[in-house]
């Protein structure tokens, strides 16, 4: 969503700012701009992608050592030139960027109106600078001061950076429900949504809480205070992410490279936490939390789109080995549901960004209810891992395609490891299964090196099903999210419609959509109910569907039968989600791409989804 960077020291802002601008487009967005003051202020912004602001900006005075640059994504009003980030003040001197969304901006607005206010756009975000500018001059303040006070009349969510050409050795940032990081540098500063624009500068960090104001001026410390305001110390963090991460690496694409990373992401997630030796595959955040979790009468699991068919292969994972009972939720509804929550219910919020409105809400609507809650998130330093009560980090790296491809992998590890650990101290799995389950995940990541060999095979299928407009995917057990994950995958990619299903369920619906045309991806992996899927196969080519058989190393049966077998290697049924969406990411990557589509930013999608 919504991308914000903005930088105060010596050096040119510009190409910073821009710089910062292509770091940020991983979120998603329709629309950039960036302001700069050097004696006056210069805002330039326009709908496309930043490539078209560069185009804009180019003759253009585009001189200032002050700036900030913004990506949006659009929720109030259309994206286009006017509704673009940054929004100035009636007098045209304050001008602000916003992620998020101020709920009573309408009553806001009309006051403004009605003290002679006119506005050009149809955002939230352009009432803020006006009633910034109205209240500076109503209570003859400095800007800061003026943003604090507005702060305390807007109800909504928002992360903001507001300059001045009346006070240019200035930037103030302040958050509240959205991210926002101040990075600290040598004699100059920068503000941004993620990291990922200021890695590249400096490692020390802070990360702002809720309802904080950054006040940056030249020359001078770091000052924060709170909209009620009062004076907090600067927590100064160092970042762990490493530049490399944030560049493709030689690859095509971002999505790409973070296929081929997941050997590496998943030996990363159980780094330091597995050892069958010592009968480890603990999470030392969870340590603590323990006891409360074996003793939860149930756990639910609250999460969205790809972080949610991991949830479910959790739900497999947690009944099978530790015997509690899972519910596996759609954060969005649950929220809206009046569910029935307990103190003895555990809750497990999955999330790769730690931003997701939907996961949030749901984590707090737990919370109030008195259930334990556990986060299993991406991004160090979001929102819900900051929330919840404990959690485990996925180390997976950021990822930048929009489709999520090794946080999934690694969500599946986390909750692997969990289940496993439950389900040895609850005793409801014995310590030789104990043992040979962690040994197993111990060698998933060369195991996932050898699925990632089928790429030249998948790139060939690939080519035959490019413009096939409707494609199945079909699995049962621990398959059946994978079934689901691959067709969100290719959907939001490809543009393609595709839907997942329970392979058994397609005879009460689904089947009647298949002919000659239509594609069938079956993941049907040895084990589980694979005789079950073997007679879904069948039933699938009476009706002449074209088969892509997702298969275990080795086998014939499915391979008589399918028009296209890929294999994946043999592992514990347990742990076949972390091989068998291989495939499935490689399939969807190279059909959209073929179809000439944007991997890595699909169209209408965002990386974090910080609206609900
Ligand atoms: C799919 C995808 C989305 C996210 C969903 C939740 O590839 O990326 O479906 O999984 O928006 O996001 P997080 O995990 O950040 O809460």
């Amino acid at each position: 969503m919504c991308g914000i960077v903005a930088y105060i020291g010596k050096k040119e802002a510009y190409p910073i700012l821009i710089k910062g601008l292509h770091r940020l487009e991983y979120r998603g967005y329709d629309s950039a701009g960036i302001a700069l003051i050097n004696g006056k202020l210069n805002v330039y912004k326009c709908k496309g992608k930043v490539a078209d602001l560069e185009n804009f900006a180019k003759d253009k005075d585009k001189s200032g050592t002050l700036g900030m640059g913004h990506t949006r994504w659009a929720t109030h009003g259309a994206p286009n030139d006017a509704n673009a980030h940054p929004h100035v003040s009636q007098d045209g001197k304050i001008t602000i960027i916003h992620n998020g969304i101020i709920e009573n901006y309408h009553p806001l607005k009309e006051g403004l109106k009605s003290r002679g206010h006119v506005f050009t756009s149809d955002t939230d975000t352009e009432v803020l600078a006006h009633l910034i500018e109205d209240i500076q001059k109503n209570e003859n303040c400095d800007l800061a001061e003026a943003v604090r006070i507005a702060l305390n009349e807007v109800i909504g969510a928002y992360a903001i950076v507001v300059i001045s050409q009346e006070e240019p050795n200035q930037l103030i940032g302040a958050k509240k429900g959205s991210p926002m990081v101040v990075g600290v540098g040598d004699d100059e500063f920068f503000i941004a949504s993620d990291a990922t624009p200021i890695v590249e500068h400096t490692k020390n960090v802070v990360y702002l809480e809720d309802e904080e104001i950054a006040i940056i001026r030249r020359g001078e410390e770091l000052k924060i205070k709170t909209i009620k305001n009062k004076n907090k110390t600067p927590y100064v963090q160092e970042l762990e992410m490493q530049l490399e991460a944030l560049e493709k690496g030689g690859y095509e694409h971002f999505m790409l490279k973070e296929i081929y990373e997941q050997p590496r992401s998943i030996k990363d997630t159980m780094r330091g936490r597995l050892d069958e030796e010592k009968l480890k595959a603990g999470l030392g955040g969870l340590r603590n939390y323990q006891q409360r979790m074996l003793n939860a009468d149930r756990f639910i699991i609250v999460a969205c789109g790809t972080s949610w068919h991991a949830g479910l292969v959790g739900e497999y994972l947690i009944e099978d080995l530790a015997r509690i009972p899972v519910e596996v939720e759609y954060a969005s509804e649950f929220r809206y549901r009046n569910p029935i929550i307990t103190e003895k219910d555990v809750v497990i919020a999955i999330s790769q960004s730690g931003e997701t409105a939907d996961t949030l809400a749901a984590i707090e609507l737990a919370k109030s209810k008195g259930a334990l809650i556990i986060g299993i998130c991406n991004v160090v330093g979001s929102t819900i891992p900051r929330t919840t009560h404990a959690g485990s980090y996925t180390h997976a790296g950021p990822e930048i395609g929009v489709a999520s491809t090794k946080a999934f992998t690694s969500q599946v590890t986390v909750l692997t490891m969990m289940a496993i650990s439950l389900g040895y101290n609850k005793g409801t799995i014995t310590e030789a299964r104990y043992r040979q389950l962690v040994n197993e995940l111990e060698a998933i990541p060369s195991k996932v090196e050898m699925a990632l060999k089928a790429n030249d095979q998948i790139k060939y299928i690939a080519s035959l099903f490019k413009d096939a407009r409707n494609f199945l995917y079909l699995g049962r057990g621990y398959n059946f999210p994978v079934a689901l994950e691959g067709a969100l995958k290719l959907k939001e990619i490809s543009y393609i419609h595709a839907e997942g299903y329970p392979a058994a369920e397609m005879k009460h619906g689904p089947i009647a959509l298949i002919d000659e045309e239509m594609p069938v991806v079956f993941i049907a992996t040895k084990k589980g109910a694979y005789e079950k899927v073997v007679s879904n196969i069948q039933e699938v080519k009476a009706r002449k569907g074209k088969i892509i058989a997702i298969v275990t190393e080795g086998d014939t049966t499915v391979k008589s039968m399918a028009d296209f077998v890929i294999e994946i290697p043999d592992t514990e049924e347990e742990l076949v989600p972390l091989l068998s969406a291989i495939p499935l990411q490689l399939l969807s990557y190279h059909i959209a791409v073929m179809r000439g589509c944007n991997v890595d930013q699909p169209r209408n999608l965002a990386k974090a989804v910080t609206v609900e």
